[in-house]
């Protein structure tokens, strides 16, 4: 079902009455890189996805975009559907919404899974490359920016064995508001760094990352991992930034793992 909070798109699947599950996508995709995670666990979880503020098919507005602006969104969710402590369920520039968003308001989640992401705010290297970036949209269009950035994100294996499917992203990615995919950029360009914080975080968390993540690979998410007091780390063979979409038993089973174990 679809519904719409805060002029956002979101969508909510399986028995509203079972524990949620908040699902956050990465940049520049949309609430559908979790479908997998949603046929699998709204047969027994209440799934919630949704697109991000500036991506997905509605217009992105002005495109002033904030990593607080979104946690605002995120929180907006929370409340109108009087979500009781959900799961949280972020990946990449999901997960950078989900840290902050467990700096500012941890009480209210009851765990939290991170997938292919990072603490650290960007460096300067970075903030030239979002840049860049921008100035290339501005240029060539956002169709050449899309297809780069997203090929990127995938491992070998995907982009030998799913071209099809990778072509279909790519191309429902280059429909997007291109105002909303600069937004996004210049909010995770101005993120804060969330490390500091990592220490403090007392939900049960599990940390998913693809062993070819050419963006946030294994080495700077067990970092992550080693930081955060009641966490768990996986790896997933083959796979490289998009583990949701690139090998989804693997990971759902993960993901169903860390729940049972933590009687969920
Ligand atoms: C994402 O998948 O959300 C992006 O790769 C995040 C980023 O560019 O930092």
């Amino acid at each position: 079902m679809r519904t719409t909070i805060n002029d956002l798109a979101v969508f909510l699947s399986g028995n509203k009455a079972s524990k949620p599950i908040l699902f956050v996508h990465g940049f520049p995709f949309d609430h559908t890189m979790w479908q997998a995670q949603v046929d699998e666990f709204s047969r027994d979880y209440f799934c919630i996805s949704y697109d991000i503020r500036g991506l997905g098919e509605l217009p992105a507005g002005d495109g002033q975009f904030t990593m607080e602006s979104f946690v605002d969104d995120l929180e907006a969710i929370i409340k109108e559907l009087k979500l009781n402590n959900p799961v949280l369920c972020g990946l990449s520039m999901g997960g950078y919404i989900s840290l902050r968003a467990l700096e500012r308001i941890e009480n209210r989640f009851s765990m939290a899974i991170l997938c292919d992401t990072r603490s650290e705010a960007d460096n300067n290297e970075g903030r030239f490359k979002r840049a860049a970036g921008i100035k290339r949209i501005n240029k060539e269009g956002l169709a050449l920016f899309t297809k780069d950035f997203i090929t990127n994100c995938f491992g070998d294996v995907f982009k030998q064995m799913r071209g099809d499917d990778l072509k279909k992203i790519i191309e429902k990615s280059s429909q997007f508001d291109p105002v909303g995919v600069k937004g996004s950029l210049l909010a995770m360009l101005s993120r804060s760094d969330t490390t500091v914080s990592l220490g403090k975080i007392n939900i049960p968390t599990l940390i998913i990352c693809g062993e070819q993540d050419a963006l946030t690979p294994p080495s700077i998410m067990k970092d992550m991992f080693h930081k955060i007091n009641n966490a768990e780390f996986v790896e997933i063979p083959k796979a490289g930034h998009m583990t949701p979409i690139e090998n989804p038993l693997l990971v759902n089973k993960s993901i169903r793992d860390f729940l049972t174990r933590n009687k969920l």
